[in-house]
């Protein structure tokens, strides 16, 4: 379950949701917890969150190592940072930063060689959806942002794609359950055909789109589904913490 904050929360309310966050009674032999706060806020999170299995992505990065870049992160500043992860390729990048799948590719395979493990974002948006046209787009993010690997046909280990259909983005209109399922399968088979079978069978596909305690269960019932990015629902210790333990009750 990956919460990511977006440009929300200053300092002191990260503090105070990372220490409600960490006392609470997690069964981390059935969840894995990551938290994605803004730059400013990494180094205090990884404080706060030495010793417990909870992991921090960063929001986006450069792919360059380092040079006149003003405003950017690069890989090694996140992991200095305490990061395991990086989230790359969100919709919210691509569309109001311009970011395409191209410049998406050369930073997951910086996040690589770095050592950061990606977090890859794709989906379609409405347009995109009711032109009827989901699966061609979610393809043809996978493989223009997949392009260095495709080529040698070998996933990075641990590499994680998160569904994020644009539509159900912070617009309290969540896929239902079936939506996702059919999306997540076709990545399955999308990765099995460009890698292997393994990857297609082990890969990590999260889903994300205004994922709340009151549909995770139903989401996680799914085949195919195997965990959520989660935006709003991630600001609040208790909404966070119920779709974390989604495997209660
Ligand atoms: P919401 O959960 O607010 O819809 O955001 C989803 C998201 O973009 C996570 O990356």
């Amino acid at each position: 379950m990956a919460a990511n904050w977006k440009m929300n929360l200053s300092l002191y309310e990260a503090g105070d949701l990372l220490t409600e966050i960490k006392k609470a009674e997690i069964d981390f032999n059935r969840v894995d917890v990551l938290v994605a706060p803004p730059f400013t806020t990494l180094p205090s999170a990884h404080n706060l969150l030495s010793g417990t299995a909870i992991q921090i992505a960063g929001q986006n990065m450069h792919w360059e190592e380092a040079g006149a870049f003003t405003g950017e992160v690069s890989p090694l500043m996140l992991k200095e940072a305490g990061c395991t992860h990086v989230i790359l390729g969100h919709s919210e990048r691509r569309a109001l930063f311009f970011e395409t799948s191209t410049i998406i590719n050369n930073k997951v395979a910086a996040a690589v060689n770095t050592g950061l493990i990606p977090i890859l974002c794709i989906g379609e948006s409405l347009q995109q959806r009711e032109e009827k046209k989901t699966f061609d787009i979610v393809r043809e993010q996978l493989q223009e942002s997949l392009h260095s690997f495709s080529q040698g046909a070998v996933l990075p280990e641990g590499l994680i794609l998160a569904y994020e259909p644009v539509w159900a983005i912070g617009t309290g209109k969540t896929a239902s359950p079936q939506q996702a399922q059919e999306v997540h399968s076709f990545i399955r088979d999308w990765l099995r055909e460009a890698f292997d079978k393994n990857t297609g069978r082990l890969t990590t596909i999260l889903y994300g789109g205004s994922v709340r305690p009151d549909n995770i269960k139903e989401l996680m019932a799914q085949p195919d589904i195997d965990g959520a990015l989660i935006g709003g629902a991630s600001l609040k210790a208790d909404s966070f913490l119920s779709i974390v333990r989604f495997y209660e009750g």
